[in-house]
């Protein structure tokens, strides 16, 4: 039974389907450099605890160290007989060093603990990777946002035109779901940041190790504080994939806008043809593929948060081998946003927005009602009532087929003897935006903080 780390009470080896049944290597051979991290970590302290002598110890770390390079090198991959990255790394350390080093290693620690620290290892430098490939999406939208300090846009709720806003305004609104995903992964870390080391299969080891050496020696925080639970639960994993799919989700919503805004009944965006695809058959096509795949992984991304959970749903402890069911889905959240955020960034930082046609339809649709009732409450009427009076000029604009700053003076005076000719002064879209100053709203002085904001956030993170 070679390759298998647990033969001696069985007569016979596993059969051919309950050996395909259990592999994991084909996913779980990424943790194949923590897995010989941890390892050359746990020979340190299989050494202080006398249970390795001196000399044993260098072997096995050179030994070690050259497994590592014939792992980077593909030198050493794993064999068919190998269940998992673990029995396939004690078969190379046993090849190099010989049985008599090499099967000392594995004293004091079980693949539970051993899989359950490694995969926080793997996730925590993931998540780092993600959060950067994020951060890359975020500077595309800021350095668009700055790039258009006062191009307006129509503004919607319930997909209707709603109020006129500065492009830029609208661009950052985007960043701030993903400055958030980011601070998500680092508040995930924190709790990631415990190991499991030394938890053995559930009840910790009778050989005077350190798991706190060794939790110190991998960049954990500390070592865990019960090993049943150490070794049995993956709410971390679960909490890594709900933000992996937070941020799926916050890309789509913008994924959303582009694919919209590139159509020719909007005409808002034009893409770049490195980040567009054509067609097979129509030669007039130019498809909006990143921003498409954006949104279709999303459900993917979904799907493993949901089918993770329901993996963990009710597995009574400690470990069980359902748990091997919960590397695959993470592993595959973070290779799809590892492919689609840069090239989400890609897309988004060369968009070209038609800003005259942004402005032409920015007051369409009398998105400067509202400018009216405001300016009305502000002359002392009640809202109700001003509310009232915007709602009627819209109704004369409607009908005459005009804008609310071409009614006459005498149909404003009609409307409400407050509605005096001055109210003209609001009803341009400039006017509008600049006229919403307080924090947070869409004037360009606001934004501009806004901007400046982001960018520091961005950089502290
Ligand atoms: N490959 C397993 C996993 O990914 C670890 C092995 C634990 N197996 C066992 N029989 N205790 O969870």
């Amino acid at each position: 039974n070679e390759g298998s780390l647990w033969g001696g009470r069985f007569a016979s080896g596993p059969a051919a389907a309950m050996a395909a049944l259990s592999k994991s290597t084909h996913f779980d051979w990424v943790l194949a450099p923590y897995d010989i991290r941890a390892s050359k970590a746990h020979a340190r302290v299989l050494n202080s605890a006398g249970l390795l002598t001196a000399g044993d110890l260098e072997t096995m770390l050179t030994g070690l160290d050259g497994l590592a390079a014939d792992v980077d090198s593909g030198a050493f991959a794993p064999a068919e007989s190998d269940e998992d990255v673990h029995g396939a790394l004690e078969r190379g350390l046993i090849d190099r060093v010989g049985p008599d080093v090499g099967g000392r290693l594995r004293a004091g620690r079980s693949r539970n603990d051993q899989v359950a620290t490694l995969f926080r290892m793997w996730l925590r430098d993931a998540v780092r990777r993600v959060s950067t490939g994020v951060l890359g999406v975020v500077d595309a939208l800021a350095t668009q946002a700055a790039a258009h300090p006062d191009s307006v846009m129509p503004g919607k709720t319930h997909s209707q035109a709603a109020q006129p806003v500065l492009l830029a305004h609208h661009l950052l609104a985007h960043t701030h779901p993903l400055l958030r995903d980011v601070q998500r992964f680092q508040d995930f870390d924190k709790r990631a940041a415990v190991s499991p080391y030394g938890s053995g299969a559930l009840a910790g080891s009778s050989l005077g190790l350190s798991p706190e050496k060794i939790a110190a020696e991998l960049g954990f925080d500390s070592s865990a504080e019960n090993s049943i639970d150490a070794t049995s639960s993956r709410d971390f994993a679960a909490e890594a994939a709900f933000v992996l799919a937070m941020t799926a989700v916050d890309l789509s919503r913008l994924a959303e806008e582009i694919v919209s805004w590139s159509t020719p009944e909007y005409g808002y965006v034009t893409l770049a043809d490195a980040w567009s695809t054509g067609s097979s058959i129509m030669p007039q096509k130019k498809n909006p593929d990143v921003a498409e795949l954006t949104r279709g992984k999303t459900g993917r991304l979904i799907g493993n948060l949901t089918g993770l959970l329901a993996t963990l749903k009710a597995q009574p402890l400690a470990y069980n081998r359902d748990l091997q069911e919960d590397k695959e889905p993470v592993f595959d959240s973070v290779a799809q946003l590892e492919l689609l955020l840069p090239a989400l960034a890609g897309l988004v930082e060369t968009l070209t927005f038609d800003i005259d046609r942004l402005r032409s339809l920015a007051p369409a649709g009398f998105t400067l009602a509202t400018d009216i009732a405001e300016w009305l409450v502000r002359q002392g009427v009640p809202f109700r009532v001003a509310h009232e009076a915007a709602g009627e000029c819209v109704r004369v604009a409607e009908r005459r087929g005009v804008g609310l700053d071409e009614l006459t003076d005498a149909e404003f005076a009609a409307i409400d003897t407050a509605l005096t000719p001055e109210v003209r002064k609001v009803l341009t879209v400039d006017g509008s935006i600049s006229s919403r100053d307080s924090r947070g709203g869409t004037a360009p002085m606001q934004v501009a903080a806004q901007l400046g904001g982001v960018r520091a956030t961005a950089e502290n993170l």
